[in-house]
């Protein structure tokens, strides 16, 4: 039976695939690369440059499709119809892959950004394509290193306070207000800079905000959110501009309200001491 493994190969840079990665792509005859068009080629470039840093040339094969487009519905709207049609389409250009690129006994794989249980459509894909019941195969799934992980490391913090909730969301649902109860927001999928409505707010927020986090054009800004937002938007506007392209996360902290836990919070916040190594 055919075999895909779905391969979390970490935020951008090679450093990040887990042994149990570099086990997986040693493992696997052809890597299916989707593209999402010009601007994010640059993507399968380091997916690319990720096979690269690992595998012996000649080894192996990668197939590129191009990923159907998505319907972005105005904000507000709901989204679930159009994410439901992508994904279909989706399992579409899947299905044809695995069905005329990968011979009855073959391995296959997906690399995915991150780690493919965070906001990724990889694992509802295949479920799709199996249901479908045109091609059948089984896989497995390589936990990676997620951005949520990689921003977390780069800004030598944690995300979780003493036995405080973190919540990890999107800029569509930060949009609709600051979680009541939680004081660590972490936040993907943002293409609004939702962070600014919170700056003008009075109430006291750190931000910890990474673009292309784990690649050679990293950028890491963290402080108060009030003197921070507007520097923010500065700096990825210019790197949106210069590159075409931008993936960006970032986490809202709340200080805290007691002396003991803002002692805490004192220790580790923004812009104390130098930058780590690396
Ligand atoms: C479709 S989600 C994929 C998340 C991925 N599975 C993970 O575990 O990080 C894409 C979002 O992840 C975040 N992201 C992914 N890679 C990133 C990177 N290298 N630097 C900053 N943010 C990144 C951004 O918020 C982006 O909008």
């Amino acid at each position: 039976m055919r075999k895909i493994h779905v391969i979390g190969i970490g935020a951008g840079d090679p450093d990040h695939l887990t042994l149990q990665a570099v086990k997986a792509l040693r493992g696997t005859e052809v890597f299916f690369l989707l593209d999402k068009g010009e601007a994010t080629s640059d993507l399968v470039r380091l997916r690319r440059d990720v096979l690269g840093a690992h595998l012996p040339e000649g080894t192996y094969r990668t197939v590129e499709a191009l990923d159907p487009e998505r319907d972005r519905p105005a904000r507000g709207a709901d989204y679930r119809p159009a994410v439901g049609a992508w994904r279909g389409a989706r399992a579409r250009v899947v299905e044809r892959l695995i069905a005329e690129e990968l011979g009855e006994d073959g391995t296959g794989a997906f690399l995915v950004w991150g780690d493919p249980a965070l906001y990724d459509s990889t694992l509802g894909v295949l479920e799709e394509v199996l249901e479908r019941g045109a091609v059948a195969f089984a896989y497995d799934v390589v936990p990676g290193v997620s951005s949520v992980s990689c921003l977390a490391a780069r800004h030598r913090t944690g995300l979780s306070r003493v036995a405080r909730p973190v919540q990890i969301t999107t800029g569509r649902r930060l949009a609709e207000g600051l979680p009541e109860g939680v004081d660590d927001v972490v936040v993907m999928l943002d293409a609004h800079q939702t962070f600014q409505r919170y700056a003008g707010t009075g109430e006291e927020i750190d931000i910890y905000w990474g673009a292309y986090l784990g690649t050679p054009d990293e950028i890491l800004v963290s402080g108060p959110l009030a003197e921070t937002a507007p520097r923010i938007v500065e700096v990825r506007a210019q790197a949106r501009e210069r590159k075409g392209w931008i993936m960006d996360t970032y986490l809202l902290r709340r200080r805290p309200r007691d002396s003991a836990e803002r002692d805490a919070h004192e220790r580790g916040a923004p812009g104390r001491g130098a930058p780590g190594p690396g």
